[in-house]
């Protein structure tokens, strides 16, 4: 196999870690952007020799020219075939009561890293795609929460519809150079990030004042147990993971790839009915309290 070389960020766990073993055992040589030590170690414990773990915060703009040094040095002038944005966080809050630092954070991550990972390794990409037309990537990670959003996490909603513009934007963009900008749309994956959300939404009750509470308090964990309920019925990363891989393989590849059989219903909605009937299928599964005698 020639040379193919892949970024993932968000690599330590999930649908990153998922995409990169998959991807490594099938020829890639993928670079696993991770944040910590203990995920280097994890990774490197696998032994798979394809997989490159390599320390990359997408907040961290030395993190970011670092890992582009290390990058270019082993590529040489093979390029880099891909980029997969993936890296992602949860927040929930009252917008009343949303803790800016928090919210930023969310929005950092997700878009901004997205953003400033594609501006840094674009000229990997347009390197790869000069001997390799229209088979150079940018995979970005959205959510079926970029076409339709739900209480209390009015910030992931914001970011993830922002990815899915930002990446029809540069999918005009980048075909010139041979590179095809593609959203991934996952509905339910068991990942993580479902506790890291139940910890944000208790650890933002937790902070709440009383009156917040009274007026807030039962809604939010409403909002919060139909999310969790919806990881049960989710599939798993390693089964996301095979979408990642055609999306990256395509020859035709889609602009966007929904994950999940419930993503796919959704998308449907979106499309072909009334907002007003999604909207109530959600208010059906909420169960929300009227606050204030409205
Ligand atoms: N699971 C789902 O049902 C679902 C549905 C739709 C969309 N998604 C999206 O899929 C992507 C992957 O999520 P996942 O479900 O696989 O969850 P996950 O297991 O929690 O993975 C998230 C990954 O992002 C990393 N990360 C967080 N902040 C980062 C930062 N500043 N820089 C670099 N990496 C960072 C985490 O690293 P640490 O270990 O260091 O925190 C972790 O590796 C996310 O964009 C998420 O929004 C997931």
């Amino acid at each position: 196999m020639e040379n193919k070389f892949v970024l993932i960020t968000g690599a330590s766990s999930g649908m990153g870690e998922a995409t990169s073993i998959l991807l490594a055992k099938s020829g890639y040589k993928v670079f696993a952007g991770v944040r910590s030590e203990k995920a280097i170690r994890q990774l490197n414990n696998l032994r798979i020799s394809n997989l490159h773990p390599i320390k990359l915060d997408v907040t961290n703009q030395q993190d970011i020219e670092n890992a582009f040094v290390v990058i270019s040095k082993k590529i040489g002038t093979d390029g880099l075939m891909a980029i997969v944005n993936n890296a992602g966080n949860n927040y929930s809050a009252p917008t009343e009561y949303f803790n800016e630092a928090a919210a930023r954070n969310l929005v950092e991550t997700h878009f901004w890293g997205m953003a400033s990972i594609s501006r840094a390794f674009i000229p990997l990409l347009r390197v790869y795609a000069k001997s390799n037309p229209n088979k150079a990537r940018i995979i970005n990670v959205g959510s079926v929460g970029s076409i339709s959003a739900f209480p209390f996490i009015q910030f992931y909603n914001a970011a993830k519809f922002a990815i899915l513009g930002f990446t029809e934007s540069i999918r005009f963009e980048l075909e010139p150079f041979g590179i095809k900008a593609i959203a991934i749309l996952p509905g339910s994956v068991k990942t993580e990030i479902w506790k890291k959300t139940e910890n944000s939404v208790n650890n933002t009750v937790s902070s709440l004042s009383e009156d917040a509470l009274r007026s807030y308090e039962h809604n939010i964990i409403a909002a919060s147990r139909v999310s969790s309920s919806l990881e049960g019925s989710g599939i798993s990363s390693q089964k996301a993971a095979l979408i990642f891989k055609k999306a990256l393989e395509s020859k035709k590849p889609k602009f966007k790839y929904f994950i999940g059989i419930d993503a796919k219903a959704i998308n449907f909605m979106v499309k072909y009915l009334p907002d007003s009937f999604r909207h109530r299928i959600v208010r059906l599964q909420l169960k929300f309290k009227k606050v204030n005698g409205k």
